[in-house]
């Protein structure tokens, strides 16, 4: 095939940094389209009964605003209840999913069918192709279902393959394929996405250039934990160059490639689908278990099996991912839940060789006050495992009206006026978690720490924009003051920068060191491309 002949056989092939793929699916996804444990058309009745009565839920928030009512007004519940049950009542459509209505003795019911061999059904049907320099866009329609096969592929293209193994992994993918993935090379090739270098020698300037337990932030919620000689990801949440900010920023293949891949939680900016997608397929993506559901899940194995992973390991709280020298343990993650739902999603502890270092993530207090820190979570991990060296965890004080959250249509009507926590972490909860973690180092993470994510997250504080963040966190607690609380008990503080790099000292402590310069993305472009 004429594509062959463009590369020479001793190449190493791989994407430019500033390709960028988005999937395309049938239809506009609703938040819930991954959500498995419930029928996709009951998600669509409760979806539709909220939209239908959001213009009235708009109109008595706004009434609180103006003052001629109160959040707290207890006639709000039974005006929303009632008005959800007029409507189903009156659509058959709706009635045939939700049960709904005032008992004699006034009690509200509101109920749908939980059905935990219900599964998601969505199915990506293109992907758009954008070339960040030239501005130009490709669409590529899938006529079949093949998204896993586009997943291996942009995967394989990392810079670490010759053309004789990608050519591998094409003819894996079966003769019906195979063509539409050489198409796929080719309008990748058309729209100068494709790059070729005769060394990769990536993975060896990271090895080079950090030590071993070395933690890398790789912005926001992402880490890579050196183990060894490899590299363990922590919801990685990458972006592709100038395609949030006219800069280059980290991006798939300027990163040592993963050992495995672990993910905390179903957020977009920790489970990101566009950084997933090009990632390299054969490594094992460790997710939070089914296990561990109350009655919805998010479906993990569907989506990372439609990226194209076939390694999924769910890994319920408690259970251990072990590696040569300790173990990943999978830790209950509490809160960032403004309407109850209690997904099943994971914290980490990685105890490697005498050293703890715990990701949090956004995990924090529930609505209801419990914890991993009131349930005795921390407690129980120092005894089992010593006091953690590091604790990873982010500072966000957020809250929502439950109408406005995006689980709000599968959380009861009548409390879809109240307030829920959407990751409120306190300083004074923050400081029991260092403490009882006895830390020696709390690092303040996931609230972006990089000048190229997007700038428009109500959790993403870009360095260089500081009235922006004066605006996001004009009513927060001081998240400085937290370094003074910490301080006086024996643990030092650190807000984190994207290439922040966390290193073990010799005294058992741990150093923060500026990674900036040798991480710097065009550097790291420029180590396997001369540029
Ligand atoms: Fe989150």
């Amino acid at each position: 095939m004429a594509i062959w002949n463009s590369f020479r056989d001793d190449d190493y092939l791989s994407l430019v940094p500033w390709a960028r793929f988005d999937l395309v699916s049938e239809g506009a996804p609703s938040p819930f389209s991954f959500v498995g444990g419930v029928a996709p058309e009951v998600v669509a009745s409760l979806h539709e009964a909220h939209r239908v009565l959001n213009n009235s839920v708009e109109a008595a928030i706004t009434d609180v605003f103006e003052g001629r009512s109160a959040l707290q007004d207890p006639a709000f519940r039974a005006l929303v209840e009632d008005a959800y049950a007029e409507l189903v009542q009156s659509r058959a459509d709706l009635r045939q999913h939700i049960r709904c209505g005032r008992d004699f003795d006034g009690t509200f019911r509101w109920e749908f069918p939980i059905d935990p061999s219900q599964r998601p059904r969505v199915k990506f049907s293109g992907l758009q192709l954008v070339n960040g320099l030239t501005k130009q866009a490709t669409s590529f329609d899938f006529d079949r279902p093949m998204t896993p096969a586009v997943g291996k592929l942009l995967g394989v293209l990392d810079g670490t393959h010759r053309m004789a193994e990608v050519q591998q992994v094409l003819a894996s993918v079966g003769p019906d394929l195979e063509p539409r993935l050489v198409h796929l090379l080719e309008a990748l090739k058309e729209q100068q996405c494709m790059a070729t270098s005769a060394r990769s020698s990536v993975g060896a300037y990271w090895l080079a250039n950090t030590h071993d337990r070395d933690v890398v932030h790789l912005g926001h919620a992402g880490l890579a934990y050196r183990l060894g000689d490899e590299f363990l990801f922590f919801d990685p949440w990458l972006v592709p160059w100038f395609a949030e900010a006219p800069m280059p920023s980290l991006w798939c293949g300027l990163l040592p490639k993963p050992a495995a891949i672990f993910l905390t939680h179903e957020h977009g900016d920790h489970l990101d689908r566009r950084t997933l997608l090009q990632m390299p397929k054969d490594v094992p993506v460790i997710v939070p278990s089914r296990r561990n559901r109350r009655a919805l899940y998010y479906d993990y194995r569907m989506v990372l099996g439609e990226l194209g992973f076939s390694q999924i390991i769910e890994l319920a709280h408690g259970e251990r991912w072990p590696f040569d020298g300790g173990v990943v343990e999978a830790l209950p993650f509490f809160g960032e839940d403004p309407c109850d739902l209690e997904l099943p999603r994971n914290c980490y502890l990685v105890a490697d060789r005498g050293r703890n270092t715990l990701v949090q993530a956004d995990s924090g207090p529930t609505n209801d006050g419990r914890s991993a820190v009131k349930e005795g979570v921390i407690e129980d991990l120092v005894r089992r495992n010593g006091p953690v060296l590091t604790v990873f965890a982010s500072q966000q004080q957020l809250f929502e009206v439950r109408a406005r959250s995006v689980s709000a249509c599968l959380s009861p009507p009548g409390r879809w006026l109240e307030r829920g926590e959407n990751g409120y972490l306190t300083n004074a909860y923050l400081e029991q978690v260092a403490v009882s973690a006895k830390a020696r180092l709390f690092v303040s993470y996931a609230t972006g720490g990089a000048a190229w994510l997007p700038d428009n997250l109500p959790f993403v504080f870009g360095p260089g924009r500081p009235a922006g963040r004066a605006l996001l966190t004009a009513y927060w607690e001081p998240m400085e003051r937290l370094g003074e609380l910490l301080r006086l008990q024996g643990c030092s503080y650190h807000y984190s920068r994207a290439l922040d790099v966390f290193r073990a000292t010799p005294d058992g402590g741990v150093q923060v060191v500026d990674g900036s310069e040798r991480f710097d993305p065009s550097r790291l472009f420029g180590v396997d491309s001369g540029g």
